[in-house]
C-alpha cells in the first residue's frame, strides 16, 4: 500500500511537471511522453510494445501468455487482455505501477463487441437498425458497463464490409454498405470514446480488422484477398477511414494479405494511407499473433516478420511476442531503428496518457460503480430495446403479426429454450445465465397459453455439433431421439391456435473461424418446419442466425418470418415486445439474403455489366445463371412494419446542379396502415456514364422516421457534389458532369428514379 502510494506520487509529480511545459493537452503529452522516454531503457521501450495475455480468462486464440506477473515487473509488458473484472485488474495494474522500475500503467483491452457484460444483439443485427443514434448509444453504454469493470480499451469497431455469408465473422459487421457501415462505424467511435478520453467512463476504440479482412476469397476466414485499388477505396476502405476521422484511439491489423503483403507488414497501407492520407495520430495493434503467423504466410522467420511489422508502422505486438524477442538483435543488426522503435513506443505511452492513466492508473478500477453499473436495469432496458429495434420483419401473410394476447401458442423449436446460443458470437463476457430465453418471457404473457416443445436438436450432425461447442455446449442433444422431439412437438402444435417456431443457428457457427460453405437451416430444423407446416397450422417463424441464410423453402412454408439474428441477454422479453404489437417491427437488411450459396457474391450495389439481364426470364448470352435468378431472396434495406407506407411521388427542387448547389429530393411518405411504425427512407444515386464503371445504385443517405397511424411527413434529402463523386481510376474523388439518376424508396430493390443532369 505505501509502496502504491509512493508510486502514484511519484506520477503526479511527473504529471505536474508536464503541465509546467504545456500550454494544450497535446503539447503537455508530448513533454511528459519524451520526458518518460529519457528514463526508459531499449527493453522497457520494446516492453510498451507488447501486449499480452494471460489466460484464465476470456480466451479468443489458440496461444496463451506465459510469465506474465515477471513479465510487467521487468517492464515487458504494455497491455493486457483477456482479464476481466474490477479486482483482477486491479491486482495486475499494482504489479505494474509498484512492481516495475518505471511504473507505467498498463492498457486493460477487451472484445466489446455487442455489449460488455449485458449483452446487446450482435453487430450485424444491430446494423440493422438503421439507427445511428441507437447504435451510437449501445457503444457508449458498453463504455460505460466495461469502464465500470476496469476496461479502458475496446477491440471494436469491426468494419470489415462483407459480401460473402459463408464468411462467420459477417455477424460481427455492418453488413455490405459502405455508406450505412461508414455511419455506424464513427458513430461506434464517439460512443465508446465519447468527447473526453480521459473521463472515467469512456474508453479507447480499437477500429479493425485494417483492412479487407472482410474480403476473403471463398469465405473462407484468413483467406487471402485480392482486390483493385478502385474497389478498396470505392467499396471497403470507407468505414475503417470513417472511424480515423471520427477520431478513433487505435487501429487492429487484419491477418489477411493485400496486393501479397500481409496487411501486418504492409507499409503502404499502415503508413502510406493510414497516416499519411489519413492523418491518423493513434496506435496500431497487430492481430493475435498476426506477427507470427506471417512465418507461414511465406514472408520469413520471427526476426524477419517482426522487422517487417514495425518497418510498416505496427506499434503493438498482440501475443505474438515477436517484437519483445527480436527486436534488440535487429537493432543491433542495424535492421530497425531506434527511431522505428521509439516512434512506437511513444505512440502506446500517448495513448495511455489521454486515457488518464499515468494520473491515475486505477481510474477505471472502481468497484462500487462496477456494483451499481454492471448489469443493471438501464443495461438491461437498453439490451431490450435494441433486441426489438435490430429485428427484421421479412414476411407476415395475411397480417399474421402481431399475435392477440389470447388462445394457445405453441412454442417449438432448439433455439425457444436456450440461454447461450442467444448472446451469440462474441459475447466474450456475458453471462448465459442471467439471459431471458424465449419461453420465460412468453410465459409471463397475461391472456396466452404457451406450450413449448424443442422439435429438433439445432444439427443432428455431430461433427458440426463438435464444433460449434469449442466454447461450451451450444448444440445440445435430446432430450430423447430426433423423433421423440418431433412427436412432442406435433402434439404441442396440433392443441395451439398458431405457431412460433424459435429456428436457426448455433451462436458458433458464426464468429471467428467459423464459416460455412452451407448457409442452409440445418436437416433437422428444416424436418420439424415441414413437418409443422403439414398440421396446417399458422406458423411464425422466429430465426436467429448470425449470417444471411439461404432459406428459399422456408420462407415459403412460413406465414410470417421474422429475423431475430442473435438478438443478447433481452432476447425473450423484446421477443413478447414485437410479437405482442408492444413494438413494431423497424429494421431493414444491411446484407442481402442469397437464394442458394451458388448465388454468391450477391449485393446490390453491383455493376451493371456489358450483359445485363433485363427483368424476367433468363437469356441466353446475358449476365445470368440457368438454374437461379440474379435477384436475392431478400435485398439490401428490405424489411416490413406492422403498418404499411405509401410514397408519393420523388420531386428534386432543379433539373440542372451547379458544383457549390445543393439539390433537393423530397418525397412524401404517408403511414397508411393500422399502426404507429418507423419507416426507413433511403436515397441511392446512380451514375449512368463515367470514366469508370459504376453499380447500379449506391446508398448515400437514409432516413428513419417515426409516423403515427395515419400521419404524413415530406422527407427532404440534400444532395451535392459530394454524393455524386466516386474515385477514378487515378483514385481521385471525383464527380463528372453528366445525367444522374435519384432512386428513393423503402428498399434497394424498390425504388423511384428521377434523372437530373450535372453541369460543367
Ligand atoms: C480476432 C480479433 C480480436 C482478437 C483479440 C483475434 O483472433 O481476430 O478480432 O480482437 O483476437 O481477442
Amino acid at each position: 500500500m505505501i509502496l502504491l502510494k509512493k508510486a502514484t506520487l511519484a506520477f503526479l509529480l511527473l504529471f505536474a511537471v508536464s503541465g509546467l511545459f504545456a500550454q494544450n493537452g497535446s503539447s503537455g503529452m508530448t513533454v511528459y511522453v519524451g520526458y518518460l522516454m529519457k528514463r526508459m531503457t531499449l527493453e522497457e521501450k520494446i516492453g510498451q510494445l507488447n501486449l499480452l495475455t494471460p489466460g484464465g480468462g476470456v480466451a479468443t486464440g489458440a496461444v496463451v501468455s506465459s510469465d506474465v506477473e515477471s513479465k510487467i515487473r521487468r517492464g515487458q509488458v504494455g497491455g493486457l487482455f483477456g482479464v476481466i473484472g474490477v479486482d483482477k485488474i486491479r491486482q495486475a495494474q499494482t504489479l505494474a505501477v509498484t512492481g516495475s522500475r518505471l511504473k507505467i500503467p498498463l492498457l486493460f483491452g477487451s472484445d466489446i463487441i455487442h455489449g460488455y457484460k449485458t449483452t446487446w444483439p450482435i453487430p450485424l443485427a444491430l446494423s440493422c437498425s438503421w439507427d445511428t443514434a441507437l447504435v451510437e448509444e449501445s457503444a457508449r453504454m458498453a463504455a460505460d458497463e466495461a469502464t465500470a469493470d476496469g476496461l479502458s480499451w475496446a477491440f471494436s469497431p469491426m468494419v470489415d464490409i462483407a459480401r460473402d455469408p459463408r464468411w462467420g465473422r459477417v455477424a460481427e459487421g455492418a453488413g455490405e454498405d459502405p455508406f450505412l457501415g461508414s455511419q455506424l462505424s464513427a458513430a461506434m467511435v464517439r460512443g465508446y470514446q465519447g468527447k473526453d478520453l480521459s473521463a472515467d467512463n469512456t474508453l479507447m476504440a480499437c477500429v479493425k480488422h485494417f483492412a479487407l479482412y472482410g474480403a476473403a476469397e471463398g469465405g473462407r476466414d484468413y483467406n487471402t484477398t485480392d482486390m483493385s485499388r478502385v474497389k478498396m477505396y470505392e467499396y471497403y476502405l470507407p468505414p475503417y477511414k470513417a472511424a480515423v476521422d471520427a477520431g478513433v484511439g487505435s487501429v487492429m491489423s487484419s491477418f489477411n494479405e493485400i496486393d501479397g503483403i500481409p496487411a501486418t507488414a504492409n507499409r503502404w497501407l499502415m503508413t502510406d494511407l493510414l497516416r499519411r492520407q489519413w492523418g491518423f495520430k493513434g496506435f496500431v495493434v497487430t492481430d493475435y499473433t498476426a506477427i507470427n503467423e506471417m512465418i507461414e504466410h511465406g514472408m520469413g522467420d520471427l526476426q524477419e516478420v517482426s522487422r517487417l511489422a514495425l518497418k510498416a508502422g505496427i506499434d503493438m505486438d498482440m501475443v505474438g511476442e515477436g517484437f519483445l524477442t527480436t527486436l534488440q538483435k535487429s537493432l543491433k543488426e542495424g535492421k530497425v531503428t531506434l527511431a522505428d522503435i521509439d516512434a512506437a513506443c511513444r505512440r502506446v505511452l500517448e495513448a495511455k496518457y489521454k486515457l488518464g492513466l499515468f494520473e491515475d492508473p486505477f481510474r477505471y478500477c472502481n468497484a462500487d460503480r462496477a456494483r451499481r453499473t454492471v448489469q443493471n436495469a438501464a443495461m438491461r432496458a437498453a439490451a431490450r430495446r435494441y433486441a426489438a429495434r435490430s429485428a427484421v420483419l421479412l414476411k407476415n401473410d395475411r397480417n399474421l403479426l402481431p399475435l392477440q394476447a389470447r388462445g394457445t401458442i405453441a412454442l417449438i423449436g432448439p433455439l425457444a429454450n436456450n440461454r447461450s446460443n442467444m448472446l451469440g458470437t462474441w459475447a466474450v463476457s456475458g453471462d448465459a445465465q442471467t439471459s431471458v430465453p424465449i419461453y420465460e418471457a412468453l410465459r409471463r404473457e397475461s391472456g396466452v397459453n404457451v406450450l413449448y416443445a424443442k422439435g429438433a436438436n439445432i444439427t443432428d450432425d455431430t461433427a458440426l455439433a463438435k464444433r460449434a461447442n469449442v466454447f461450451g455446449e451450444r448444440v445440445d442433444r435430446g432430450p430423447g431421439t430426433s423423433k421423440q422431439l418431433l412427436d412432442s412437438a406435433l402434439a404441442v402444435a396440433q392443441a395451439a391456435d398458431v405457431i412460433v417456431a424459435v429456428l436457426g443457428e448455433a451462436s458458433e457457427f458464426t464468429g471467428e473461424a467459423a464459416s460455412r460453405s452451407d448457409i442452409g437451416l440445418p436437416a433437422s430444423q428444416q424436418a420439424l418446419l415441414t413437418a409443422l407446416k403439414a398440421t396446417g397450422k399458422p406458423i411464425v417463424v422466429v430465426l436467429m442466425s448470425g449470417r444471411p441464410l439461404t432459406i428459399e423453402n422456408e420462407a415459403r412454408q412460413a406465414d410470417a418470418l421474422l429475423q431475430y439474428w442473435f438478438p443478447g441477454h433481452e432476447a425473450g422479453n423484446a421477443l413478447a415486445d414485437l410479437l405482442f404489437g408492444r413494438y413494431n417491427p423497424s429494421g431493414r437488411l444491411s446484407m442481402s439474403w442469397p437464394r442458394n450459396v451458388g448465388q454468391i457474391p450477391v449485393y446490390y450495389n453491383h455493376k451493371n455489366t456489358g450483359r445485363p439481364q433485363p427483368a424476367g426470364e433468363g437469356q441466353k448470352f446475358r449476365s445470368n445463371y440457368l438454374d437461379v435468378s440474379n435477384d436475392p431472396l431478400f435485398a439490401f434495406g428490405y424489411g416490413l412494419s406492422y403498418t404499411q407506407f405509401t410514397y408519393g411521388p420523388l420531386t428534386l427542387d432543379k433539373t440542372h446542379l451547379r458544383r457549390g448547389e445543393t439539390l433537393m429530393a423530397s418525397v412524401t411518405v404517408t403511414n397508411s396502415g393500422a399502426y404507429d411504425g418507423e419507416e426507413v427512407v433511403q436515397l441511392y444515386i446512380a451514375d449512368p456514364v463515367a470514366s469508370v464503371t459504376q453499380p447500379v445504385r449506391k446508398l448515400k443517405a437514409f432516413r428513419k422516421v417515426n409516423l403515427r397511424k395515419g400521419e404524413r411527413r415530406t422527407i427532404r434529402f440534400p444532395v451535392t457534389v459530394n454524393e455524386l463523386s466516386f474515385y477514378n481510376s487515378a483514385l481521385q474523388w471525383v464527380a463528372e458532369p453528366g445525367e444522374f439518376r435519384v432512386q428513393v424508396g423503402p428498399s434497394s430493390d424498390r425504388t423511384q428514379s428521377v434523372s437530373f443532369v450535372l453541369d460543367k
